[in-house]
């Protein structure tokens, strides 16, 4: 008998293709609404989840057949790994598959910041061609990454941020003492990483010890020219206290 595998959210053909080659049934969900995933995953051996569709006790409860829980990405934090031991179902999740990626595109995102790239474009394409001597950027070389996380996609961004742009990097996390990346200089106080880098990228899970970590204490921390990326999961900033440093001017947006 071949096992059913739900997909509440879409995949890319080939990840579909792959399963139905290797003898699975593949059912694609029609809604990420709570009823209808209860609904739609309750005759299923497996699910393959992204980010979006949640997968909590309700959820659980009502996949009868449930085997596994396959997370397609790295965060598990849409997944109640709780409810799933205690059914015996197995939790998954891709590690290493998007590291490399998301730490690139961090590079992206510190570079735009710094070159005001996104800015200068939408001006230009507006008619501004003056905006060329209206704004300056800033130069990486030199400056000072402050990492939050040194997990698989921090420690990626800490060599590319070193190597490929000269930037000194510096790093917080409670698990990690030491590492392999020796241009790497990890410190036990996250005051003095706020304090002392030019741009702050986040990596951290979203768990219940994390949520909500990053709030006004942390971000007055920060120099009044440095940039902020966080592209772990917003829910690790209070997001009342971003939104009064947007306000209040502490912290810009730069579109
Ligand atoms: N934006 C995206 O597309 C995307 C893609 C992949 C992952 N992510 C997010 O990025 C997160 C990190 O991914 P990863 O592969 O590097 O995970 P990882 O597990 O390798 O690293 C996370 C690191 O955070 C550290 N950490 C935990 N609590 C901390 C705290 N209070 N302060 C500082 N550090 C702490 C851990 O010790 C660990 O080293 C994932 O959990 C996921 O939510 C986002």
């Amino acid at each position: 008998m071949s096992h059913l595998v739900y997909i509440p959210q879409d995949i890319e053909k080939e990840g579909k293709r792959y399963l139905v080659e290797k003898g699975y049934k593949v059912k694609v969900g029609s809604d990420l609404s709570q009823k209808i995933i209860m609904e739609e995953i309750k005759d299923c051996d497996a699910v393959l989840t992204r980010s979006t569709a949640v997968i909590n006790k309700e959820v659980i409860t009502a996949a009868e057949n449930l085997k596994v829980i396959a997370k397609y990405g790295v965060g598990l934090d849409n997944i109640d790994i709780e409810a799933a031991t205690e059914r015996g179902i197995y939790v998954t999740n891709t590690p290493e598959a998007n590291a490399n990626s998301v730490a690139e595109h961090v590079m992206a995102l510190i570079l735009s910041l710094s070159k005001n790239l996104s800015l200068a474009d939408k001006e230009l394409r507006s008619g501004n061609f003056a905006i060329r001597n209206q704004l300056f950027g800033m130069d990486l070389e030199g400056k000072t990454l402050g990492i939050i996380g040194l997990g698989r996609i921090g420690r990626i961004l800490a060599k590319k941020a070193s190597k490929g742009f000269d930037m000194k990097v510096i790093g917080y996390d409670p698990y990690v003492t030491a590492c392999t990346n020796s241009e790497l200089e990890i410190a036990t106080d996250l005051e003095w990483v706020f304090r002392n880098s030019d741009v702050i990228s986040l990596h951290l899970p979203l768990t219940k010890t994390t949520k909500g970590i990053i709030g006004c204490r942390e971000l007055s921390w920060m120099k009044p020219s440095s940039y902020f990326v966080n592209a772990s999961r917003g829910g690790v900033v209070k997001e009342a206290d971003l939104v009064n440093a947007l306000q209040a001017g502490r912290l810009l947006v730069l579109e």
